[in-house]
Protein backbone atom coordinates (compact mmCIF):
# COMPACT_ATOMS: atom_id res chain seq x y z
CA UNK A 1 0.00 0.00 0.00
CA UNK A 2 0.88 3.32 -0.31
CA UNK A 3 3.41 3.19 -3.04
CA UNK A 4 3.23 5.62 -5.81
CA UNK A 5 2.91 4.45 -9.50
CA UNK A 6 2.73 6.44 -12.59
CA UNK A 7 0.19 6.50 -15.15
CA UNK A 8 1.21 7.14 -18.79
CA UNK A 9 -1.07 10.22 -19.74
CA UNK A 10 -4.05 11.12 -18.26
CA UNK A 11 -7.90 10.08 -19.45
CA UNK A 12 -9.31 12.46 -22.41
CA UNK A 13 -9.57 15.68 -21.90
CA UNK A 14 -13.59 16.36 -21.05
CA UNK A 15 -14.12 17.78 -24.12
CA UNK A 16 -17.86 17.94 -23.33
CA UNK A 17 -17.93 19.27 -19.82
CA UNK A 18 -20.10 16.71 -18.56
CA UNK A 19 -20.82 14.60 -15.52
CA UNK A 20 -18.65 11.68 -15.07
CA UNK A 21 -20.92 8.25 -16.02
CA UNK A 22 -18.26 6.45 -14.08
CA UNK A 23 -15.82 7.86 -11.23
CA UNK A 24 -13.41 6.18 -8.86
CA UNK A 25 -11.22 7.68 -6.64
CA UNK A 26 -8.76 5.92 -4.54
CA UNK A 27 -10.88 2.40 -4.35
CA UNK A 28 -8.95 -0.21 -3.19
CA UNK A 29 -10.91 -3.95 -3.08
CA UNK A 30 -9.85 -6.80 -1.06
CA UNK A 31 -10.96 -10.34 -0.74
CA UNK A 32 -10.32 -11.14 3.13
CA UNK A 33 -6.41 -10.32 3.12
CA UNK A 34 -5.70 -10.41 -0.62
CA UNK A 35 -5.85 -6.90 -2.14
CA UNK A 36 -6.99 -7.06 -5.53
CA UNK A 37 -7.55 -3.48 -6.87
CA UNK A 38 -5.21 -0.51 -5.08
CA UNK A 39 -6.07 3.00 -5.11
CA UNK A 40 -7.97 2.41 -8.62
CA UNK A 41 -9.10 6.41 -9.84
CA UNK A 42 -10.68 5.71 -13.34
CA UNK A 43 -13.04 8.28 -14.49
CA UNK A 44 -15.84 7.80 -17.66
CA UNK A 45 -17.70 10.27 -19.32
CA UNK A 46 -20.67 9.87 -21.12
CA UNK A 47 -19.83 8.78 -24.76
CA UNK A 48 -16.82 7.38 -24.44
CA UNK A 49 -16.13 3.27 -25.57
CA UNK A 50 -13.48 2.79 -22.96
CA UNK A 51 -11.67 -0.97 -23.48
CA UNK A 52 -9.89 -2.45 -19.90
CA UNK A 53 -6.94 -4.91 -20.61
CA UNK A 54 -4.55 -6.89 -18.33
CA UNK A 55 -3.25 -10.05 -17.79
CA UNK A 56 -5.96 -12.70 -15.47
CA UNK A 57 -6.16 -11.88 -12.60
CA UNK A 58 -5.45 -8.51 -13.07
CA UNK A 59 -8.73 -7.41 -11.11
CA UNK A 60 -10.84 -6.55 -14.12
CA UNK A 61 -13.78 -8.44 -13.59
CA UNK A 62 -13.36 -7.39 -9.55
CA UNK A 63 -13.46 -3.69 -11.29
CA UNK A 64 -16.53 -4.40 -13.44
CA UNK A 65 -18.44 -5.69 -10.43
CA UNK A 66 -16.98 -2.82 -8.19
CA UNK A 67 -18.59 -0.18 -10.49
CA UNK A 68 -21.78 -2.04 -10.66
CA UNK A 69 -22.12 -2.24 -7.23
CA UNK A 70 -21.74 -5.66 -6.45
CA UNK A 71 -18.53 -5.33 -4.16
CA UNK A 72 -18.37 -3.17 -2.05
CA UNK A 73 -14.45 -1.77 -1.80
CA UNK A 74 -12.34 -1.08 1.67
CA UNK A 75 -11.42 1.94 0.42
CA UNK A 76 -12.35 4.72 -1.78
CA UNK A 77 -15.16 6.29 -3.69
CA UNK A 78 -17.12 4.54 -6.77
CA UNK A 79 -20.15 6.58 -8.19
CA UNK A 80 -21.73 6.07 -11.24
CA UNK A 81 -24.35 7.83 -12.79
CA UNK A 82 -23.34 10.40 -10.22
CA UNK A 83 -24.51 8.04 -7.15
CA UNK A 84 -22.68 5.92 -4.83
CA UNK A 85 -22.53 2.89 -6.69
CA UNK A 86 -23.58 0.29 -4.35
CA UNK A 87 -26.79 2.72 -3.77
CA UNK A 88 -27.90 2.71 -7.10
CA UNK A 89 -31.46 1.29 -7.96
CA UNK A 90 -33.74 2.85 -10.42
CA UNK A 91 -30.56 3.94 -12.29
CA UNK A 92 -30.08 0.74 -12.56
CA UNK A 93 -31.93 0.54 -15.46
CA UNK A 94 -29.95 2.73 -17.22
CA UNK A 95 -26.82 0.15 -17.49
CA UNK A 96 -26.83 -3.10 -19.56
CA UNK A 97 -24.42 -6.24 -18.49
CA UNK A 98 -22.97 -8.36 -20.27
CA UNK A 99 -20.78 -10.78 -17.95
CA UNK A 100 -18.32 -12.73 -18.14
CA UNK A 101 -19.02 -15.90 -17.30
CA UNK A 102 -22.00 -17.50 -18.78
CA UNK A 103 -25.38 -16.84 -16.74
CA UNK A 104 -27.27 -19.24 -18.30
CA UNK A 105 -26.82 -22.84 -17.52
CA UNK A 106 -26.28 -24.59 -20.92
CA UNK A 107 -28.49 -27.61 -20.23
CA UNK A 108 -31.23 -25.33 -18.84
CA UNK A 109 -34.03 -25.46 -21.89
CA UNK A 110 -34.55 -21.81 -22.45
CA UNK A 111 -34.71 -20.34 -26.11
CA UNK A 112 -32.71 -17.43 -26.86
CA UNK A 113 -35.77 -15.31 -26.86
CA UNK A 114 -36.42 -15.73 -23.45
CA UNK A 115 -32.60 -15.11 -22.85
CA UNK A 116 -32.98 -11.88 -23.84
CA UNK A 117 -36.55 -11.07 -22.27
CA UNK A 118 -34.67 -11.61 -19.30
CA UNK A 119 -32.96 -7.88 -19.79
CA UNK A 120 -36.36 -6.67 -19.55
CA UNK A 121 -37.26 -7.92 -15.92
CA UNK A 122 -35.24 -4.92 -14.64
CA UNK A 123 -38.01 -2.91 -15.59
CA UNK A 124 -40.66 -5.24 -15.95
CA UNK A 125 -39.99 -6.85 -11.89
CA UNK A 126 -39.88 -10.44 -11.71
CA UNK A 127 -43.66 -11.37 -10.74
CA UNK A 128 -45.50 -9.85 -14.18
CA UNK A 129 -45.25 -11.68 -17.07
CA UNK A 130 -44.05 -9.66 -19.91
CA UNK A 131 -45.71 -7.56 -21.91
CA UNK A 132 -46.16 -7.55 -25.80
CA UNK A 133 -43.92 -4.29 -25.39
CA UNK A 134 -41.40 -6.31 -23.75
CA UNK A 135 -41.73 -8.89 -26.27
CA UNK A 136 -41.18 -6.00 -29.03
CA UNK A 137 -38.60 -4.56 -27.54
CA UNK A 138 -36.75 -7.75 -26.89
CA UNK A 139 -36.88 -9.31 -31.12
CA UNK A 140 -36.18 -5.67 -31.87
CA UNK A 141 -32.61 -5.58 -30.17
CA UNK A 142 -32.27 -9.37 -31.74
CA UNK A 143 -32.68 -7.95 -34.34
CA UNK A 144 -30.40 -4.95 -33.74
CA UNK A 145 -27.20 -7.64 -33.65
CA UNK A 146 -28.39 -9.99 -36.49
CA UNK A 147 -29.71 -13.21 -34.48
CA UNK A 148 -33.39 -12.44 -34.97
CA UNK A 149 -33.90 -15.24 -36.59
CA UNK A 150 -32.77 -17.76 -33.11
CA UNK A 151 -35.85 -16.34 -31.16
CA UNK A 152 -36.96 -20.17 -30.82
CA UNK A 153 -33.93 -21.61 -30.61
CA UNK A 154 -32.35 -23.53 -27.22
CA UNK A 155 -29.90 -21.41 -25.80
CA UNK A 156 -27.72 -24.30 -25.62
CA UNK A 157 -27.38 -24.98 -28.75
CA UNK A 158 -26.64 -21.75 -30.54
CA UNK A 159 -22.51 -20.96 -31.19
CA UNK A 160 -20.68 -19.20 -29.13
CA UNK A 161 -20.83 -16.20 -31.40
CA UNK A 162 -24.30 -16.34 -31.66
CA UNK A 163 -24.38 -16.92 -27.98
CA UNK A 164 -22.76 -13.39 -27.49
CA UNK A 165 -24.77 -11.58 -29.43
CA UNK A 166 -27.83 -13.10 -27.78
CA UNK A 167 -26.19 -11.83 -24.51
CA UNK A 168 -25.49 -8.49 -25.86
CA UNK A 169 -29.02 -8.33 -26.56
CA UNK A 170 -30.24 -9.02 -23.75
CA UNK A 171 -28.02 -6.28 -22.15
CA UNK A 172 -29.64 -3.90 -25.26
CA UNK A 173 -33.19 -4.73 -24.46
CA UNK A 174 -33.07 -2.37 -21.63
CA UNK A 175 -31.61 0.37 -23.91
CA UNK A 176 -29.13 1.41 -21.36
CA UNK A 177 -26.94 4.50 -21.61
CA UNK A 178 -23.80 2.43 -20.45
CA UNK A 179 -23.09 -1.03 -21.88
CA UNK A 180 -20.42 -3.03 -19.61
CA UNK A 181 -19.08 -6.31 -20.93
CA UNK A 182 -16.77 -8.20 -19.89
CA UNK A 183 -14.69 -10.31 -22.42
CA UNK A 184 -17.37 -10.46 -24.48
CA UNK A 185 -15.66 -12.28 -27.22
CA UNK A 186 -14.07 -15.02 -24.86
CA UNK A 187 -14.16 -18.46 -26.96
CA UNK A 188 -15.64 -16.71 -29.89
CA UNK A 189 -13.75 -16.99 -33.43
CA UNK A 190 -12.11 -13.86 -35.11
CA UNK A 191 -15.21 -13.08 -37.47
CA UNK A 192 -17.02 -13.42 -34.70
CA UNK A 193 -15.27 -11.16 -32.91
CA UNK A 194 -15.22 -8.39 -35.37
CA UNK A 195 -18.89 -8.38 -35.69
CA UNK A 196 -19.48 -7.94 -32.05
CA UNK A 197 -16.64 -5.16 -32.26
CA UNK A 198 -18.48 -3.77 -34.93
CA UNK A 199 -21.94 -3.71 -33.26
CA UNK A 200 -20.17 -2.06 -30.35
CA UNK A 201 -18.42 0.87 -32.45
CA UNK A 202 -21.95 1.37 -33.90
CA UNK A 203 -23.73 1.51 -30.50
CA UNK A 204 -20.67 3.93 -29.31
CA UNK A 205 -21.66 6.28 -32.87
CA UNK A 206 -24.91 6.47 -31.79
CA UNK A 207 -23.71 7.55 -28.18
CA UNK A 208 -23.94 5.09 -25.88
CA UNK A 209 -20.86 4.88 -23.57
CA UNK A 210 -19.32 1.58 -23.20
CA UNK A 211 -17.06 -0.27 -21.31
CA UNK A 212 -15.11 -3.53 -22.55
CA UNK A 213 -12.94 -5.78 -20.94
CA UNK A 214 -10.61 -7.44 -23.35
CA UNK A 215 -8.22 -9.71 -24.18
CA UNK A 216 -7.77 -8.73 -28.02
CA UNK A 217 -5.43 -5.59 -27.46
CA UNK A 218 -4.91 -6.16 -31.21
CA UNK A 219 -8.60 -5.60 -32.29
CA UNK A 220 -10.03 -3.35 -29.15
CA UNK A 221 -7.30 -0.39 -30.28
CA UNK A 222 -8.94 -0.43 -33.30
CA UNK A 223 -12.48 0.46 -31.89
CA UNK A 224 -11.91 2.25 -28.68
CA UNK A 225 -10.90 5.67 -27.95
CA UNK A 226 -9.30 4.72 -24.50
CA UNK A 227 -7.68 1.99 -23.01
CA UNK A 228 -6.95 1.05 -19.41
CA UNK A 229 -4.62 -1.31 -18.43
CA UNK A 230 -5.36 -2.71 -15.17
CA UNK A 231 -3.10 -5.22 -13.02
CA UNK A 232 -3.95 -4.44 -9.38
CA UNK A 233 -3.44 -1.06 -10.15
CA UNK A 234 -4.34 0.71 -12.94
CA UNK A 235 -0.91 0.84 -14.88
CA UNK A 236 -1.95 2.82 -17.60
CA UNK A 237 -5.15 5.23 -19.06
CA UNK A 238 -5.11 6.95 -22.43
CA UNK A 239 -5.58 6.85 -25.79
CA UNK A 240 -4.53 3.69 -27.03
CA UNK A 241 -1.54 4.51 -29.33
CA UNK A 242 -0.38 6.27 -26.12
CA UNK A 243 -1.17 3.44 -23.82
CA UNK A 244 -0.37 0.42 -26.58
CA UNK A 245 3.16 1.13 -27.01
CA UNK A 246 3.94 1.96 -23.39
CA UNK A 247 6.60 0.59 -21.24
CA UNK A 248 3.76 -0.31 -18.66
CA UNK A 249 1.85 -2.34 -21.05
CA UNK A 250 4.95 -4.94 -20.89
CA UNK A 251 5.89 -4.68 -17.30
CA UNK A 252 2.51 -5.15 -16.59
CA UNK A 253 2.67 -8.57 -18.74
CA UNK A 254 6.14 -9.34 -17.47
CA UNK A 255 7.60 -9.00 -21.50
CA UNK A 256 8.56 -7.29 -23.96
CA UNK A 257 6.07 -5.97 -26.18
CA UNK A 258 6.58 -4.64 -29.61
CA UNK A 259 4.04 -2.32 -31.10
CA UNK A 260 4.24 -1.20 -34.11
CA UNK A 261 1.38 -0.26 -36.97
CA UNK A 262 0.20 -2.21 -40.28
CA UNK A 263 -1.96 -0.24 -42.32
CA UNK A 264 -4.59 0.99 -39.53
CA UNK A 265 -3.99 -2.01 -37.79
CA UNK A 266 -1.75 -1.95 -34.60
CA UNK A 267 -0.34 -5.37 -34.28
CA UNK A 268 0.87 -6.38 -30.86
CA UNK A 269 4.19 -8.81 -30.89
CA UNK A 270 4.68 -10.12 -27.15
CA UNK A 271 7.93 -12.14 -26.44
CA UNK A 272 8.50 -13.90 -22.90
CA UNK A 273 11.33 -12.91 -21.15
CA UNK A 274 13.10 -14.36 -18.17
CA UNK A 275 11.13 -13.71 -14.94
CA UNK A 276 14.07 -12.04 -12.97
CA UNK A 277 14.14 -9.60 -15.62
CA UNK A 278 10.95 -7.89 -14.66
CA UNK A 279 10.66 -6.06 -11.35
CA UNK A 280 8.01 -7.60 -9.21
CA UNK A 281 6.43 -5.33 -6.67
N1 LIG B 1 -15.37 -13.19 -4.82
C1 LIG B 1 -14.04 -13.39 -4.66
N2 LIG B 1 -13.55 -13.88 -3.51
C2 LIG B 1 -12.21 -14.05 -3.34
N3 LIG B 1 -11.30 -13.75 -4.27
C3 LIG B 1 -11.73 -13.27 -5.44
C4 LIG B 1 -13.12 -13.04 -5.70
N4 LIG B 1 -13.25 -12.55 -6.96
C5 LIG B 1 -11.99 -12.45 -7.45
N5 LIG B 1 -11.08 -12.87 -6.56
C6 LIG B 1 -9.61 -12.88 -6.75
O1 LIG B 1 -9.26 -11.56 -7.17
C7 LIG B 1 -8.24 -11.61 -8.15
C8 LIG B 1 -8.71 -10.86 -9.39
O2 LIG B 1 -9.74 -11.59 -10.02
P1 LIG B 1 -10.56 -11.02 -11.23
O3 LIG B 1 -11.10 -9.70 -10.89
O4 LIG B 1 -11.54 -12.07 -11.63
O5 LIG B 1 -9.42 -10.89 -12.34
P2 LIG B 1 -9.52 -10.80 -13.94
O6 LIG B 1 -10.94 -10.57 -14.31
O7 LIG B 1 -8.61 -9.68 -14.31
O8 LIG B 1 -8.99 -12.11 -14.47
C9 LIG B 1 -7.94 -13.07 -8.38
O9 LIG B 1 -6.81 -13.40 -7.62
C10 LIG B 1 -9.17 -13.78 -7.87
O10 LIG B 1 -8.85 -15.06 -7.42
MG1 LIG C 1 -12.25 -11.51 -15.53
Amino acid sequence: MGTTHRVVSTAPARETGAEPIIELRDVTVAFEDQIVLEDVSFTVYPGMFVAIIGPNGAGKTTLIRTILGLVKPVKGEVRVFGKPAWTLKEERKRLGYVPQILSVDLHFPITAGEVVLMGRYARVGLIRRPSSEDVRIAREAMARVGVEGLWDKPFGKLSGGQRQRVLIARALANTPELLVLDEPTTGVDVAATQTVYSLLREFHAEGMTILVVSHDVGVVANFVDTVACVNRRLVAHGRPHEVLGSEELAQMYGCDVAYFHHGRVPHIVVEPVEREEVASD
